[in-house]
C-alpha cells in the first residue's frame, strides 16, 4: 500500500516525524514525504533533529504569506503529485493551511485520508484563526480520524462521524518527547540565566498579532521590570508581523532574551528546566503538563481542555493585566505555583504513532485481500 504523509509547518512536522518513523519500519507500506514548505527554516529544523528527508517539498513560503496563497499553492502543488503517486491514503495532520488544502486536494481525487490530531474543536471560527476552519473542515472529509483523547472523539461523534473510523490513539507530540527529552541538558541561553528563574514564552497566533500580542509583550515587559531574578527567553518566530511588535514593544529590555527559533530538541530541554511558560502555542499547551511545567495560556479559549483540568494549564487571554497578575502569582505564591506545577499528561502513553501504524496496516490488509478477490 503506498502513502503519502503530507505537511507544512513546524508543529506538524514534530508530530508526524515520529509517525513516519513508525511507518518505515514496516516493509509492506511505501511511504512517500511530501513537504509543502508553508514553513522553510523551522520545519528544515524539525527535519534535521529526526533525520528525515523529503521526496517532495513544494517550497510555497514567501515573506508575509497570505492565506489564499498558502491554500491555492498546496492545492495545486500537491494535486500533481496525487496524480503522480496514486497513493491509497493520505496521512495529514492537525488545522493548518497545509492541512486543509492537502485534504482538500486529496478529497477531490477521491484518495483515502487519515486525519492526525482529529477532533480537536473550540466551535468558535474566529479564535484560533484559521485553525478552527481548517480542522473542521478536514475532519468534514476524512476516513479514518487519529483522535488525541477521549474528548476528541465525544465531539467526532457528535458532529456524526462513525464510531468504526474514530481512533483514540493518543497523540503523538508525547512519542516526540519521549525522544528528544535527555538527562544532562545544557544551553548557552540557560547558562547565563543560571541563578534566575527561566520562563520560556512563545506567541505566534494569526488572530493575536496587532493589539492582543501588543499586549502579551506589554506583560512581558511588566513581569521582566518587577522581578530581578527573573529571566525571560523568548525563541521569537520567524513570522517579521511578531518580530516588528516585538521589537516595538520589547526593545532591548535587559531581562528579556530574544533569541531565535530552537531546535525541536533543544525545544524540549529547554522547557524542562525553565520555571514555567507563557505561550500561544497548541503543541506547547500539550507538552508542557508531561514535563510538570504550569504553562499560561495567552488565549481567549483553547481546543485542549484536557490541559486545564489537568491543572497544569491556565487560560489568562490577552489583557495585559490579567496576565501579569497570573504570572505574578506563580512568582510570589509556591501554593498557586505548586499547584500547577504536577506532571499530568492526558495526551496517551507515547505509543501513539504505533496505534496509528496498526490502524493503516489493517487496512492495507483489507485492500490487499480485496484486490486478491
Ligand atoms: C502557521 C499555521 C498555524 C501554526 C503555525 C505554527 C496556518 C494558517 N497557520 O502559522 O496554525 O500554529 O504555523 O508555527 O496554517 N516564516 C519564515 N520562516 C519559517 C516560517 C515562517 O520566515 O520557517 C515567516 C514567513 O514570512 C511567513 C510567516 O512567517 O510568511 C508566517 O508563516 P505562516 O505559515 O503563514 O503562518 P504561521 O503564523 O507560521
Ligand atoms: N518549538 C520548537 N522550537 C521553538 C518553539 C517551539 O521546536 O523555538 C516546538 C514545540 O516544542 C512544539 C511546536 O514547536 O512541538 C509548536 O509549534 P508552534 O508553536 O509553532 O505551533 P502550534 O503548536 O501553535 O501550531
Amino acid at each position: 500500500m503506498k502513502i503519502v504523509v503530507v505537511f507544512g509547518t513546524r508543529p506538524e512536522a514534530v508530530k508526524m516525524c515520529p509517525l513516519i518513523l513508525e511507518i518505515k519500519k514496516h516493509k509492506e507500506l511505501e511511504c512517500k514525504i511530501c513537504l509543502t514548505g508553508q514553513h522553510k527554516e523551522m520545519l528544515e529544523q524539525v527535519m534535521d533533529t529526526f533525520r528525515i528527508r523529503a521526496d517532495y517539498n513544494l517550497s510555497i513560503m514567501t515573506k508575509n504569506q497570505s492565506l489564499s496563497n498558502i491554500t491555492s499553492l498546496v492545492l495545486s502543488g500537491l494535486d500533481e503529485i496525487y496524480e503522480k503517486e496514486k497513493p491509497d491514503l493520505v496521512l495529514i495532520h492537525g488545522d493548518t493551511s497545509t492541512s486543509f488544502a492537502a485534504a482538500l486536494a486529496a478529497f477531490y481525487r477521491q484518495i483515502k485520508i487519515g486525519h492526525v490530531e482529529a477532533g480537536l474543536r473550540t466551535y468558535c471560527m474566529q479564535s484560533p484563526f484559521p485553525e478552527e476552519f481548517n480542522r473542521q473542515a478536514v475532519d468534514l472529509v476524512s476516513d479514518f480520524y487519529f483522535a488525541p483523547t477521549e474528548k476528541a472523539k465525544e465531539q467526532l461523534l457528535k458532529e456524526g462521524k462513525n464510531d468504526c473510523n474514530i481512533f483514540v490513539t493518543g497523540n503523538t507530540v508525547i512519542d516526540a518527547l519521549r525522544t528528544t527529552i535527555v538527562p544532562d541538558y545544557s544551553n548557552e541561553y540557560l547558562k547565563s540565566a543560571e541563578g534566575n528563574r527561566v520562563i520560556l514564552v512563545t506567541a505566534h497566533r494569526r488572530e493575536s498579532i496587532g493589539e492582543p500580542m501588543r499586549n502579551i509583550f506589554k506583560a512581558l515587559v511588566k513581569i521582566a521590570k518587577k522581578f530581578d531574578d527573573v529571566r525571560i527567553i523568548y525563541p521569537i518566530h520567524k513570522n517579521p508581523k511578531v518580530r516588528e511588535i516585538a521589537e516595538e514593544i520589547i526593545g532591548d529590555e535587559g531581562h528579556i532574551k530574544l533569541i531565535e527559533p530552537l531546535d525541536v530538541f533543544d525545544f524540549h530541554n529547554f522547557m524542562a528546566r525553565c520555571y514555567f511558560v507563557m505561550t500561544d502555542s497548541g503543541g506547547v499547551q500539550e507538552e508542557a503538563p508531561s514535563l510538570g511545567k504550569p504553562v499560561l495560556v495567552m488565549r481567549n479559549n483553547t481546543e485542549r481542555p484536557e490541559g486545564v483540568e489537568a491543572g497544569t494549564l491556565k487560560l489568562v487571554g490577552t489583557d495585559e493585566e490579567t496576565i501579569y497578575e497570573a504570572a505574578y502569582a506563580l512568582l510570589t505564591n509556591e501554593i498557586v505555583y505548586k499547584e500547577m506545577a504536577h506532571a499530568a499528561n492526558p495526551y496517551g502513553d507515547g505509543h501513539a504513532c504505533e496505534k496509528i501504524v496498526e490502524v493503516v496496516r489493517n487496512y492495507a490488509e483489507r485492500i490487499n485481500s480485496s484486490s486478491n478477490i
